[in-house]
């Protein structure tokens, strides 16, 4: 039976096929082999492609610019305008002049609250401060300042008060509620 079929083999006493691994198996074993360890280098020791969690990151990074260019008053795009430093050092002038009076120079607070510490009245959000800014708070002292100094100046300063939101410096007694 042997001399019939080369690849029989007697191994203790059994008779099994030794054939060769079929040559499109053994395409698809080193062919994996060799795409696994390409798609190693590629994305794990290269810059070139970005990893599946990377890409989401990107992705979400995009959205959230997409979204604050439409929607330049939404909390997203005053947040991501409190990280641009050319918006807060203008918003710094506009605090200078208009809001420094009442608010103190840094923000420490005089005859209005302190915008350093963690206690608001109305809130902390961008919006809420953009509120503020525009529409004021006319029984409580605080003019509107929306149609004094325009979208871009509001928008600008309020970047600012973002930048000085949390720096606790002393001055005014607190107002209002502790606001994480
Ligand atoms: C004439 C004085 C005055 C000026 C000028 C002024 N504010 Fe105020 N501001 C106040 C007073 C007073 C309050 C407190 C209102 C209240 O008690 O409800 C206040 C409240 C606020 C609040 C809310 C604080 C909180 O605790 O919730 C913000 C934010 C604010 N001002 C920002 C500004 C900014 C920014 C400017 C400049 C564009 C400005 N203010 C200009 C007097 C002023």
């Amino acid at each position: 039976m042997s001399s019939e079929n080369p690849n029989l083999r007697k191994y203790d006493d059994i008779l099994e096929e030794d054939n060769h691994l079929p040559n499109w198996w053994l395409a698809i074993l080193f062919g994996t082999i060799v795409f696994g360890f390409g798609y190693w280098i590629a994305y794990h020791t290269t810059d070139t492609f970005k990893s599946p969690p990377e890409e989401y990151q990107a992705d979400v990074e995009a959205l959230k610019k997409a979204r604050a260019a439409a929607n330049p008053t939404s909390e997203d795009a005053l947040v991501a305008l409190a990280a641009n430093t050319e918006s807060v050092t203008e918003g710094q002038k506009v605090y200078a002049t208009t809001c420094a009076s009442c608010h103190g120079p840094n923000g420490e607070g005089l005859v209005g609250p302190n915008l350093t510490d963690k206690f608001w009245i109305h809130g902390n959000t961008g919006t809420d401060i953009l509120k503020a800014v525009n529409e004021g708070f006319p029984d409580k002292g605080m003019p509107a300042w929306g149609a004094v100094i325009g979208d871009t100046k509001a928008r600008n300063v309020t970047a600012y008060v973002l930048s000085i939101r949390g720096k606790n410096l002393p001055g005014k007694e607190p107002q209002g509620n502790p606001v994480e």
